[in-house]
């Protein structure tokens, strides 16, 4: 199965794409968090792309589309994949198109995940990351057992440098010009399903998987 996860920041895609990849056994590809990695481990990527994720704006097509590109060729995907993240501009789109095509390949579904802004910038404030296992909490929907620690690892847990207001409203903005045009794109293609994000990790993961099938 070949699923994109399409919608605002904060929607709730990592943690579905998560659940979904622990139970169907592909894999989830998050471009958001390949960059974080590389921006962590200071490689010539991650230099190149801070900028870009601390003030909220999109790294250029080119960079996104070739770490796409490379993913695309370890073995693991060859069965499917949860793309988290990635499309987010109608040249990205194209371009995973024609990369799929030199396979013989084309993507199954297209998830729409979608809320309100007032509960997208409440899951973005409160949201922390162990930086050592990635794993994801929620000050009040899901809270450390320890303050402030991973229960996976006992790791400190951070806030992303993006979750800050001004870059949280910059990446709505950048969002709705640039990565909204997407939601008629796949839609014409007859491959869009829209999912409603509200409600709790589980009654949205519930939806997902009917969307699926
Ligand atoms: P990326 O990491 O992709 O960020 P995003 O799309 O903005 O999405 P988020 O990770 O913020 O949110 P999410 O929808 O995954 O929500 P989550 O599950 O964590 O991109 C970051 C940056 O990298 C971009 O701004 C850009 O600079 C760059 N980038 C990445 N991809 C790119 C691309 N293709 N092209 C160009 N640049 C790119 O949930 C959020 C919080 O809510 C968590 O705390 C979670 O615990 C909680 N939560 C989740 N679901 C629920 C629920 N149902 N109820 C209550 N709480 C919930």
């Amino acid at each position: 199965m070949r699923l994109i996860f399409l919608g605002p920041p904060g929607v709730g895609k990592g943690t579905q794409a998560e659940r979904l990849s622990a139970q169907r056994r592909i894999p989830k590809i998050s471009t958001g968090d390949i960059l974080r990695e590389a921006v962590q481990k200071k490689t010539s990527l991650g230099v190149q792309a801070k900028s870009f994720i601390d003030g909220g704006k999109l790294v250029p097509d080119a960079v996104v589309i070739g770490i796409i590109r490379e993913r695309m060729k370890e073995a693991d995907s060859k069965e499917g994949f949860i793309l988290d993240g990635f499309p987010r501009t109608v040249p990205q789109a194209q371009a995973l198109i024609s990369m799929l095509l030199q396979d013989q390949r084309s993507i199954d579904r297209v998830l729409n995940f979608e809320l309100a802004d007032d509960e997208l910038i409440r899951r973005l404030t409160g949201r922390r990351s162990c930086p050592n296992c990635q794993a994801v909490y929620h000050l009040e929907y899901n809270p450390p057992k320890k303050p402030e620690l991973c229960d996976r690892c006992s790791g400190k847990l951070i806030q992303r440098s993006d979750d800050q207001p001004e870059t949280i409203r910059k990446r709505l903005e950048v969002y709705r010009s640039q990565t909204w045009p997407l939601v008629r794109f796949y839609e014409e293609q007859g491959v869009l399903r829209r999912i409603d994000g509200s409600g709790t990790p589980e009654e949205v993961y519930a939806r997902l998987t009917a969307a699926i099938g």
